[in-house]
């Protein structure tokens, strides 16, 4: 059994927040980001790489959102694509970020604090905008995933309005998601004013996870059909045993699945 000793240093150094809300709280991942050095929500790029390399140019200019300590914009530097900004709301997060990529022979990699609510760059800049988990973190508190609280609608509609913004006319956005296509593609299509198709692929051995590929100026005519569209999930019981312990409870929160 632990000591209450014990258990007040696992309190003071744990990560994991006592409820999920915590994931909307800037504070929570300022104090998160001071404590931990790496922490890859999802998968690493080498799950998903095969999907999205061909996406992504090597003289194609990358805006990573909400990159917390992953080392997605390594992954995508190894690859040869170097002109990368990595934004996060932390500025711990950014603060360890510089310190990691500095000295690793990272040139090129800008690293800034900004709200992917309201993006610091003109529009037309990117030719892709990747996010990973981050877009997620809007729906921790959403209520009923098929009828989300107006504010949760609010907030994504404002991010993916300024990432449509920010790209440019051909420019492509990657969504890395636990969000499921019959609660996200609606929203990805909320809008007339957004012109891209979306494209859906999933990896994880039980199709886990899924990337959305938003291609700009694309909008296919019949994207109406999409609301209808449900596909296949696992089992709760097969997700648990498969996703960590942090992810397990953060897709809970987000999707607020049904046992
Ligand atoms: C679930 S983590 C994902 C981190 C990283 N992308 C990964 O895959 O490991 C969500 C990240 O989004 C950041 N974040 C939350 N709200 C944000 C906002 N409004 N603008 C920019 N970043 C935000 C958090 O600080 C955190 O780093």
């Amino acid at each position: 059994m632990m000591s209450n000793e014990d258990e007040e240093e696992e309190k003071n150094t744990s990560v994991t927040p006592e409820t999920a809300s915590a994931y909307l709280d800037p504070n929570y991942w300022n104090k998160r980001f001071a404590l931990e050095e790496h922490y890859e929500w999802l998968k690493d790029y080498s799950h998903f790489r095969h999907i999205i390399r061909n996406q992504i140019g090597v003289t194609d200019t990358v805006l990573e959102i909400g990159c917390g300590n992953s080392r997605l914009c390594e992954g995508l530097y190894g690859d040869g694509i170097t002109q990368i900004t990595s934004i996060d709301l932390s500025p711990a997060a950014v603060e360890r970020m510089e310190m990691r990529l500095l000295g690793g022979g990272f040139e090129g990699i800008k690293v800034l604090g900004a709200d992917m609510l309201n993006l610091p760059f003109d529009k037309e800049s990117f030719d892709v905008v990747i996010e990973k988990g981050t877009m997620d973190v809007l729906f921790v508190d959403s209520g009923d995933p098929w009828n989300p609280k107006p504010e949760t609608v609010d907030k994504v509609m404002s991010m993916l309005e300024n990432v449509h913004e920010v790209l440019k006319p051909n420019g492509v956005f990657i969504s890395i998601s636990f969000g499921q296509p019959h609660f996200r593609r609606p929203l990805f299509e909320g809008r007339r004013s957004f012109t891209w198709s979306v494209e859906t692929n999933t990896f994880g051995d039980g199709f886990h996870y899924f990337i959305y590929t938003l291609k700009k100026g694309k909008r296919s005519p019949n994207s109406e059909q999409c609301k209808s569209e449900k596909i296949e999930t696992p089992s709760i019981c097969y997700l648990q045993d498969e996703l960590e312990g942090e992810d397990y409870i953060f897709r809970m929160a987000v999707e607020e699945l049904q046992i």
